[in-house]
């Protein structure tokens, strides 16, 4: 292959670098567009076709649903690692041995208390208010009480604030939710492992001992693992721009955190849930949601169906799809919304408008019904979302950081009114 891409603008030839990836992903560098061509830009409504930066984090080739992070497939880190170690292995770039481990999650504890002034903060949102806004504004919030999270200019303030946000995170995800519930905001203990700590923080009640259940320990690591990275989505290039002006890592995480709530991103697993009961509630004709989904004057979509990069299976969603039969049978709950799911499923890989436009089951399909299955409350599946995925948007912001990149700042092509004189009110 060429390793020159031509481009001719106005008659003129131009040429540039073609940059070819470890996993052969061929890509053209016009870093010199604007400057050889005087000022001519490119246009690329949702970004379909440019890369924004260059990582090592994760390689996803959604043609084959292939997706691994550092190398490592995704079946197989579902499968043997702990959560934690795959936030490792985001973050630094390597699997941890059991040592880096074990300091990892120490440093992780050591930092884990939230200020007690927080729980102010909580106490000032209603409860009606969506779990997702109140762990956004709860996160930004962290940078106030945590001033020396801003300034990152080395490795070490790096860490600091990486295991920082680690341990806090947890806890201001199991008080968004213990605050709507009416339940004391207290900590789990720093005896458990990481992920036994969520659940024991989220689901102690007051006057009662925590009993974990492995099934449900096993489950949402899972989960949480499937959920860590998935490159330049829409959060992790929020998180990206928003730290590219040196904006700390919470306040670069919380935007990552609004940007996930959108229910074409993250907020889908809320949405499917709903999207699943409705069908239920409306007599479980599936066939007629299968219409509406497909009927462009209807904006109804199928909720935790089609993908920007996957146009084959989620290779999560085949995951989740087993881990909910299994944990589901475990636990003994007989769910009818999995029946539905698994029905609207095969319609739609059957149907020759989601075959044509290679519209599959994702990550969100199948999740919220393991997340129900474990008694977490609907409005709070996002909230889980980001809980998984923190490593990854720390990962990418990190990268970002010690890459030195530029600030974000894409162009646009001016489509408005061209100069006019002003008008002084009396005359308009
Ligand atoms: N139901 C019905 N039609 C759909 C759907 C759907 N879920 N998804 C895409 N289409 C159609 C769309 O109408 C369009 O049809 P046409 O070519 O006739 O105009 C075609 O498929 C391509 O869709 P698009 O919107 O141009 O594709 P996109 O890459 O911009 O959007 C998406 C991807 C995920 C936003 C979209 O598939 C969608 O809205 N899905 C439902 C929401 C969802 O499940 N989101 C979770 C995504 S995975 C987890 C995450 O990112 O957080």
């Amino acid at each position: 292959m060429s390793d020159k891409a031509t481009l001719e603008v106005n008659g003129e030839k131009h040429e540039f670098p073609i940059v070819v990836g470890t996993e052969k992903e061929v890509a053209i560098d016009i870093k010199t567009l604007r400057s050889v061509t005087g000022g001519v830009t490119t246009i690329d409504a949702g970004y379909k076709n440019t890369g924004s930066c260059e990582s090592e984090i994760t390689f996803l080739d959604g043609e084959k649903g292939i997706l691994r992070y550092r190398g490592y497939s995704i079946e197989e880190l579902a499968e043997k690692a702990d959560f934690l170690e795959v936030a490792y292995l985001l973050i630094f770039g390597e699997l941890p041995t059991k040592e880096q481990h074990d300091k990892f999650h120490a440093d992780i504890k050591s930092k884990s208390v939230v200020d007690d002034d927080v729980r102010k903060i909580i106490d000032a949102f209603p409860k009606t208010a969506h779990p997702m806004g109140v762990l956004s504004s709860l996160t930004s919030a962290l940078t106030a009480f945590n001033p020396s999270s801003v300034n990152v200019d080395s490795e070490a303030d790096m860490y600091n604030s990486v295991v920082k946000i680690l341990g806090k995170f947890p806890v201001l995800v199991a008080w968004t939710m213990r605050k709507k519930q009416g339940l004391p905001l207290d900590y789990g203990s720093n005896s458990l492992g990481y992920v036994e700590n969520v659940l024991k923080m989220m689901f102690k009640q007051p006057n009662e001992d925590y009993v974990q259940n492995k099934i449900i320990v096993d489950a949402l690591d899972k989960l949480l693992i499937l959920h860590a990275d998935h490159e330049q989505n829409c959060s992790t290039s929020t998180v990206r721009i928003v730290g590219s002006s040196h904006a700390g890592l919470f306040a670069s995480l919380s935007a990552g955190i609004s940007a996930l709530w959108g229910p074409l991103h993250g907020g889908a697993n809320q949405a499917v849930l709903e999207m699943l009961e409705a069908i239920k509630e409306d007599g479980g004709d599936t066939k007629k949601y299968m219409a509406k989904a497909k009927d462009k004057n209807d904006p109804f979509r199928l909720m935790g169906f089609g993908h920007r990069v996957y146009k084959n299976f989620d290779p999560r969603a085949k995951i989740i799809k087993k881990a909910a039969d299994e944990v589901l049978a475990d636990l003994g709950v007989e769910d009818p919304i999995l029946e539905i799911a698994k029905g609207l499923e095969q319609e739609a890989l059957n149907d020759p408008y989601f075959v044509k436009r290679k519209l599959y089951p994702n990550v969100d399909f199948y999740s919220g019904i393991i997340y129900r299955a474990m008694g977490i409350p609907t409005d709070m599946f996002t909230v889980m979302f980001a809980l998984g995925r923190l490593p990854g948007w720390i990962a990418q912001w990190r990268e970002m950081r010690l890459r030195k990149e530029p600030i974000g700042r894409p162009r646009q092509l001016y489509v408005g009114e061209t100069f006019r004189a002003f008008k002084t009110i009396d005359k308009r």
